[in-house]
């Protein structure tokens, strides 16, 4: 039988269609970050940390700042805020700067303007080949010198969980349960792979780190799920 059409179920997809009409009209946008250093987060969400900008596509990053009517209508209807009360909800959207862009058209910023880039969970949801155009532009935007940190889940450990019976767990890193395409993974990563994409491109250092430790400032805020996430630093070249 086929699933009832609700009325929020409407209006998230037409908030949904909104926001991906607004990322396609600003698709070629170079903003100039201000001043070093400056920190950037690729696919944040609400997974926020002082002092950084928040770079999203989801329709609660041009929510940033507004009114209180129409972030509590958003809440009410973009879905993916449940972890959050609306006050939280609302505490992360207006004390910290965010960016909608849709980063399959690549990084939103100047050629040379980045000092730290950070995307946690977020880079699997983008093909192996737009994966590696992201790269590029990431390398773009980098200072000489400057480091991205990647964390993403770890194609090695999720063939463990389906390894010791975690069948459930293991299909869900490959199939979304969830709605809207945004959220399916397109990609998975071991260490390899990743090396792979990150020399490449131009990367040089290409690590692997543990969880909360690296280059990378505010990790104690920023890395998030270590049981299941494969984090690696790289340094663009001097
Ligand atoms: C699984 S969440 C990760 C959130 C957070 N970084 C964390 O570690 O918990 C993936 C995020 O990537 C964003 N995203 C997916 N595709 C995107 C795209 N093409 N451009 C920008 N953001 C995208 C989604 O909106 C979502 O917020």
């Amino acid at each position: 039988m086929g699933e009832s059409v609700t009325l929020p179920h409407v209006v998230a997809n037409v908030v949904e269609f909104a926001s991906r009409a607004i990322a396609v009209m600003r698709r070629g946008r170079r903003i100039d970050p201000g001043p070093r250093p400056v920190r950037v987060n690729l696919g944040s969400a609400l997974a926020v940390a002082p002092g950084w900008i928040h770079v999203d596509s989801s329709p609660n990053a041009l929510l940033a700042g507004r009114s209180r009517s129409i972030q509590s209508f958003a809440y009410r209807y973009t879905g993916s805020n449940a972890q959050f009360d609306l006050e939280e909800y609302r505490r992360r959207l207006n004390s910290h700067r965010f960016v909608h862009h849709d980063l399959a058209y690549g990084v939103p910023f100047t050629d040379a303007s980045v000092d730290f880039l950070y995307s946690s969970h977020f880079l699997e949801h983008l093909s192996w080949g737009a994966g590696l155009r992201l790269l590029r532009d990431c390398y773009r935007v980098l200072h000489p010198g400057g480091v991205i940190r990647l964390c993403v889940p770890d194609l090695e450990k999720a063939v463990q969980f389906y390894l010791r019976g975690e069948r459930d767990r293991f299909l869900s890193y490959f199939f979304s349960d969830a709605t809207g395409q945004r959220r399916q993974h397109r990609f998975m990563y071991d260490f390899a792979l990743l090396y792979e994409a990150l020399s490449s491109t131009g990367f040089v250092d290409v690590i692997k780190c543990e969880f909360q430790t690296g280059r990378t400032p505010d990790l104690l805020e920023l890395d998030n799920r270590s049981d299941e996430t494969l984090y690696v630093e790289a340094v663009r070249a001097a």
